[in-house]
């Protein structure tokens, strides 16, 4: 476990901790998973060595975690004056990453991740991430990396912690926003139990926000360098106090400057030539098994095949952001068009309710599978003709990238990560249809001008193909991030 200290010297791999609290396939509820699967792997083929730290939760089926899984660390960590709490690191190897894995009975041996079985945010999520970080810190101590990478606000304390604190060769930090839509926005009453002091709470002050904490903008103005998963997603940050949730004006103080950079591709995971959970493969040569996995998901989804109608997906977490609302007024024009839809999420009951009265008024056109499934979530990208992501905000977006890999049609709204990865179709080029404004009237327009192309087979044909022969996988980002790294390491 001891590590050759920091230095400047090329040849010693940049060593890197990668801080997250959701990591595919042990543990998801979005695309934060997904990228701290993929884009340590991808560091790592690049000759960095990366350990990546996320909790132990109660919810991963110890069957799956790997065999060489081992206790290297022990200890407690203090919240506040009178609460010491205990933790253990359990570390293996997965592929060329080291996982270590944070247990703790108090904290992460519960189902959930962010919510407990009634999908309610657990009352001590605050405590959660602020503990933690302090396991993170602990492990920092005692070990030597030259980079600390944390994404979004449950890690963005670290940075604040590594400024402020005495820690010998302190790592740079970098902090990644995947979404920031969540702050870490606490009564200020949390700050006792990050041992920070209220130095840095006053009004307008780093770690104050409307009078509430804000450990995102700590963040921030802390890390050594700020990025986000979309060259469009930082521009919208830095120009829109509504999709930056108003911190714009902080973004906009760095001294180094937001930068977007796209997020990959896993195609050892996503990819319809060997995707193991679905029934047919194929490629953008040869589509007919997509017509298969169509046959499939019907069948699946209880819906009947009718003749001359597109088969829409939806995967998402169905929360406000995802701009599902804008489907409420269309109901009766969509379901007299001859689109099917399979619907797979969970979220807000307003939209589970939207959904699963669809499924029951139009039993023919729409099946809602309520929940999380990761096979039906392959089965829906291999099957359906089209892919709907009408997002409010969208910092990058995951599944109209792996849609297009599977030539499944893209209909997006034009924000953040969507806008930057689906060109819209203009009879000869385009990979998929988008559309600008946020309102039911556009996004009609944008699903009917999709029916249109997708009667001409022909065309169909031409924009499947497109779609497929995009390039997203992870590489090019990768490189991005190891030049951010390794500036900082100058
Ligand atoms: P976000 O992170 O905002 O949820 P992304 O598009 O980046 O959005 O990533 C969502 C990820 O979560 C994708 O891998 C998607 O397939 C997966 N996902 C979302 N909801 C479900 C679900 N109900 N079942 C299975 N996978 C899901
Ligand atoms: C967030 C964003 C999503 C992004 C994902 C991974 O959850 O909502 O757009 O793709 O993080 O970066």
């Amino acid at each position: 476990m001891p590590r050759k200290p920091p230095s400047k010297s090329p040849e010693t791999s940049l060593q890197i901790l990668f801080c997250t609290t959701e990591s595919a396939p042990f543990s998801k509820v979005g695309g934060l998973a997904d990228v701290s699967q993929a884009l340590p792997a991808a560091l790592t083929g690049l000759g960095a060595e990366v350990t990546v730290i996320t909790p132990l939760y109660g919810s991963i089926n110890r069957r799956d975690l790997p065999d060489s899984l081992k206790i290297i660390a022990q200890g407690t960590v203090s919240l506040g004056e009178y609460r010491e709490r205990s933790f253990k690191i359990l570390s293996a190897a997965v592929g060329s990453v080291t996982i270590w894995f944070v247990e703790s009975a108090e904290y992460f041996a519960r189902s959930g991740i962010y919510e407990d079985e009634h999908g309610f945010p657990f009352w001590d999520n605050g405590e959660r991430y602020i503990f933690f970080q302090k396991v993170i810190l602990a492990m920092v101590r005692r070990t030597h990396f030259h980079i600390l990478h944390v994404n979004d606000h449950h890690t963005a304390l670290l940075p604040v912690y590594l400024k402020t604190e005495a820690v010998k060769n302190p790592p740079k930090t970098v902090l990644t926003i995947h979404n920031i839509g969540y702050q870490g926005r606490y009564s200020p009453d949390i700050l006792n139990l990050t041992g920070l002091g209220w130095a840095a709470f006053y009004p307008g002050g780093p770690l104050e926000f409307h009078g509430q904490t804000n450990f995102l903008k700590g963040g921030i103005i802390h890390a050594d360098r700020v990025t986000t998963v979309s060259p469009s997603y930082a521009s919208e940050l830095l120009a829109s106090p509504e999709i930056s949730f108003g911190l714009d004006g902080v973004l906009r103080s760095l001294k180094m400057p937001l930068q977007g950079i796209l997020n990959g591709v896993d195609y050892q995971v996503w990819s319809p030539e060997q995707d193991p959970l679905i029934p047919a493969h194929f490629s953008a040569e040869n589509t007919a098994g997509k017509q298969t996995n169509r046959a499939a998901l019907l069948a699946r989804s209880g819906l009947p095949d009718l003749p001359g109608h597109a088969l829409v997906g939806i995967i998402s977490r169905l929360v406000d952001s995802k701009g599902f609302e804008l489907l409420i007024p269309l109901e009766e024009e969509l379901m007299t068009m001859p689109l099917q839809w399979t619907i797979l999420g969970s979220g807000e009951t307003r939209f589970e309710d939207l959904f699963r009265q669809w499924a029951e008024r139009y039993p023919e056109k729409v099946a809602y599978h309520q929940g999380y499934d990761a096979a039906l979530s392959h089965l829906i990208e291999a099957g359906a003709d089209m892919f709907l992501m009408p997002s409010k905000y969208e910092a990058c977006g995951l599944n109209q990238i792996y849609s297009l890999r599977y030539g499944t049609i893209p209909i997006v709204r034009q924000t953040g990560g969507l806008a930057d990865t689906v060109q819209a179709w203009n009879g000869a080029c385009g990979t998929g249809f988008n559309f600008q404004f946020y309102s039911p009237f556009a996004l009609l327009q944008a699903i009917n001008q999709a029916l249109q192309v997708f009667r001409d087979k022909p065309a169909w044909h031409t924009l499947m193909h497109n779609a497929m022969s995009q390039d997203f996988s992870w590489e090019r980002s990768a490189r991005a991030y190891m030049e951010i790294y390794q500036e900082l390491m100058k």
